[in-house]
């Protein structure tokens, strides 16, 4: 397994490309099931989680070839020969679940492995069935997997009312709702940017949505879908990540392709905690100079509040800020294991519950880190960049799952940091 080692080394000053986002691209990759025409998307980031999204789609007997080093993916799911997405790859990838919703609109049925946990929690999707059998699927859950068939063979309309507002979910009962026959309304739906970003392509394909964006979606169902062209969203989470780089080491970072719409909630953070967040031709800047990083208080929340996914990279920043910060996590009940990581490096966090407290010190110490998760992953990385020696994070396979050549984007930018080949 590989490692990264970080070295603490002053300010940054360059710039950072940001990518398009993983979160949108693993809704928009399904969505090629809804229709018998090409499916292609520009932008595409170059993940791990998108290989094994491509693998999956492949089982099902779709082409996909991803061209332009990975950016550009051109999809057909012209001859679809297998309904069933195997427990083998679906355990390696929750969102492997978004291939059920478009499956069951096209096809009338399919079987697909439940996902189970991840490190951060037990992540049910019983949101996802309720919701998809509002809309007329009958669900038979057995050996792990949910069997699923439409009687009938179409699915219908309906009102969908979500008790609590799931990403995921709402991206399945969207992808499930465009081919059904009639109307359907999604009520406490999600509003993130991938959610929107879905909605397009969908738009692009032929079909019928409004109100991407709020809380409430109404689909008038369509008899087909035609194939399209769409560029994936810039990835607001990576963007969020990178604009912390400057904000923990000091200097000025510009992020190509940020858009201050998609982080706003984050970005009014970084401002009360003393960090400059501007708007360029090209992106954002950001840029810190000596003042001491402020502590801030931060609640995590659906969007447009401050996103889960840069909780643990908000608390890195926290570790050096003056005074005391209170991170709350309301999204998922496990999401603090970056804390202990942190602490080796001589952090002072005091978790209770889903409540962090972070009383900052001057300066972190280098040391051997693990990673544990995506964000964890990042997020002591970027805790490593300004601490006083050196930081060895092991298990980075967590952190290619959602971030391309973190290591060529960060040395960029004059940050020491490079990739050690494990056995
Ligand atoms: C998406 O996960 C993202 N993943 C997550 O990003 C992100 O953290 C999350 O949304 C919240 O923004 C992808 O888009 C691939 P949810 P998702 O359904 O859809 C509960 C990353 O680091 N819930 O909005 O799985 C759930 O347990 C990843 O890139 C149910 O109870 O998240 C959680 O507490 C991590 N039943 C809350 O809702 C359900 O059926 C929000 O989950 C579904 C969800």
């Amino acid at each position: 397994m590989d490692s990264i080692l970080v070295k603490g080394n002053g300010a940054l000053s360059g710039v950072i490309p940001i990518a398009g986002a993983k979160n949108a691209c693993l809704t928009l990759m399904p969505a090629t099931l809804l229709s018998e025409e090409p499916l292609t998307l520009t932008n595409a980031p170059r993940l791990a989680d998108v290989r094994m999204m491509t693998t999956l789609l492949q089982s099902l007997g779709a082409e996909v070839t991803s061209m332009s080093q990975g950016q550009v993916l051109a999809m057909s799911s012209h001859d679809i020969s297998n309904l069933t997405a195997d427990y083998d790859i679906v355990r390696k990838m929750r969102a492997s679940i978004l291939v059920l919703g478009p499956l069951l609109a096209r096809f009338g049925q399919a079987v697909v492995s439940l996902p189970g946990g991840c490190a951060i929690g037990a992540r049910p999707v019983d949101l996802h069935l309720q919701a998809l059998e509002a809309l007329g699927a009958r669900l038979d859950l057995r050996d792990g997997y949910v069997h699923a068939s439409v009687p009938g063979g179409r699915l219908k309309g309906a009102v969908i009312d979500f008790p609590l507002v799931s990403v995921g979910a709402t991206e399945n009962a969207l992808m499930a709702a465009v081919l059904a026959k009639g109307t359907t309304e999604i009520r406490n739906a999600a509003r993130e940017p991938e959610i929107v970003d879905l909605a397009h392509c969908l738009q692009k394909m032929g079909a019928q949505i409004e109100g991407e964006g709020t809380s409430t979606l109404t689909i008038q169902g369509v008899d087909r879908l035609c194939g399209a062209t769409h560029p994936v969203v810039t990835d607001r989470i990576e963007l969020g990540t990178y604009m912390l780089a400057p904000a923990i080491c000091g200097g000025e970072v510009e992020l190509l392709g940020g858009r201050l719409d998609l982080v706003a909630a984050f970005a009014e953070k970084l401002d009360a905690a003393g960090i400059q967040v501007s708007e360029t031709v090209r992106g954002l800047k950001v840029s810190r100079g000596g003042n001491r990083v402020k502590a801030v208080d931060v609640v995590t929340a659906p969007f447009p509040g401050f996103p889960t996914d840069l909780q643990a990279q908000m608390m890195a920043l926290m570790c050096t800020a003056e005074g005391v910060s209170v991170l709350e996590e309301r999204i998922f009940e496990n999401r603090f294991m970056h804390a202990p990581e942190l602490m080796r490096m001589g952090a002072r966090i005091e978790v209770h519950g889903g409540t962090a407290t972070v009383t900052g010190v001057p300066r972190l110490k280098g040391a051997p880190v693990m990673a544990t998760d995506l964000r964890a992953s990042i997020s002591l990385i970027l805790a490593g960049l300004a601490a006083e020696g050196e930081t060895v994070v092991s298990r980075v396979y967590h952190l290619d799952r959602g971030y391309e050549r973190v290591e060529e984007k960060l040395s960029a930018v004059g940050a020491k940091i490079e990739r050690i080949r494990g056995e």
